[in-house]
C-alpha cells in the first residue's frame, strides 16, 4: 500500500522522530504531534527541505482535557485524512510505586492508554468507512511482562498490546492493519524522561537498539500484516517467551533484583 498521510504522536524525539524521518523518505505526508513546538517545527522544516512531502505540525499536550478530539478536529479543519495513525507518545516513571507521584502515574495512564484509545476510535471509524488504513500502537516488551519499579508503565503497555491485538483480529478482513509495536530497550529520551539513574543507563547501554532499526522492523511487520512485533536484540524474543517457560513469581523475583533502585 502507498501511504498518503501519517499522523505520529510523540514525533519530537526518539522512535516518533525516526518514524517521521523514515516515512518522509517514502514520500508520506506527515502530521507531527507533541508538546515541543521548536523541535517539531525544526523537524518539519528539515524534512520538507529534503523531500517534497507536506508536513503539518500540531503542538498539543496530549494529557490535556479533550486533547485527542482537538487533534482530530485540527486534522478535519485542514481537510486531511489519515491513512496511517502512529500512537507513539508515551513515557515511564521509574521507582517504587508508593514513593512515586500519583499524579504522574495518572498522567501516564492518560497518555499511554486513554489518549491512544481515543485517537484510535476517532481515526479507525474513518478508516473503516474508507475500507483502508493502518494503525501502529507503540506498546513495549514491557507489555509481555510485569516490571517491578515500572509497575504502572508495564501495565499500560500490557493494555496497549492486548487492545491492539484484538483490533487486529476485528479489522483484518476490512482492509485495515493494526500492529502492536513492542520495542525492547531503544536509544531515545525514554530513560531520562522516566528518571532512571545514569548508572542504570550506563549498565544497559549495550542492549539498546537504534530507533531507526525499530521503525524499519515495525514498517516491515505492518507490510506483512502482523498483529505484533518485538524489535531489537534476540534477547528480547527470549524475554517474551520466558513467561511461558518459567513460573511467574520466579521471573518477577529475577526482574525485581535487576531493576531494584540502589
Ligand atoms: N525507548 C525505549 O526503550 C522504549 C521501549 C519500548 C517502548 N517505548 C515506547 O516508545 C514510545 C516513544 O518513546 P521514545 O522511546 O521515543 O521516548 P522519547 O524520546 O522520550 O519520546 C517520547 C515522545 O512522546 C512525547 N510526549 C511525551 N509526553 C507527551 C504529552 N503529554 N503530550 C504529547 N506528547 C508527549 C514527547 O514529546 P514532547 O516532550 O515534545 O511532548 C516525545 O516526542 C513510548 O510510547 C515508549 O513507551 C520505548
Amino acid at each position: 500500500m502507498v501511504t498518503k498521510t501519517a499522523l505520529i504522536t510523540g514525533a519530537s524525539s526518539g522512535i516518533g522522530q525516526a518514524f517521521a524521518e523514515e516515512l518522509a523518505t517514502c514520500h508520506t505526508h506527515l502530521i507531527l504531534v507533541a508538546r515541543s513546538h521548536d523541535k517539531l517545527y525544526r523537524l518539519a522544516k528539515q524534512l520538507q527541505e529534503k523531500t517534497s512531502i507536506h508536513v503539518e505540525v500540531i503542538v498539543q499536550d496530549l494529557t490535556e482535557p479533550q486533547a485527542a478530539q482537538k487533534v482530530y478536529d485540527r486534522v478535519q479543519d485542514k481537510g486531511l485524512s489519515v491513512d496511517l495513525l502512529i500512537n507513539n507518545a508515551g513515557f515511564g516513571d521509574y521507582g517504587p510505586f508508593a514513593e512515586r507521584d500519583l499524579s504522574r502515574q495518572l498522567e501516564m495512564i492518560q497518555l499511554n492508554v486513554t489518549v491512544l484509545v481515543e485517537l484510535t476510535h476517532l481515526f479507525l471509524s474513518e478508516m473503516q468507512q474508507r475500507g483502508e488504513g493502518s494503525i501502529i500502537n507503540v506498546a513495549s516488551l514491557a507489555g509481555f511482562q510485569a516490571l517491578p519499579y515500572l509497575s504502572t508503565y508495564s501495565a499500560t503497555k500490557a493494555f496497549v498490546l492486548s487492545f491492539t491485538e484484538a483490533l487486529w483480529a476485528e479489522n483484518k478482513d476490512k482492509g485495515i492493519k493494526c500492529l502492536a509495536l513492542c520495542p525492547g530497550p531503544t536509544e531515545s529520551n525514554f530513560f531520562e524522561a522516566a528518571r532512571f539513574p545514569q548508572s542504570f543507563e550506563n549498565k544497559n547501554n549495550s542492549s539498546l537498539t537504534s530507533a531507526e532499526e525499530v521503525v524499519r522492523d515495525a514498517l516491515n511487520a505492518l507490510d506483512n500484516h502482523k498483529s505484533n512485533v518485538v524489535t531489537g536484540k534476540i534477547m528480547n524474543n527470549l524475554i517474551v517467551n520466558a513467561s511461558r517457560l518459567f513460573p511467574r513469581e520466579f521471573l518477577l523475583n529475577a526482574i525485581e533484583k535487576q531493576f531494584k533502585p540502589n
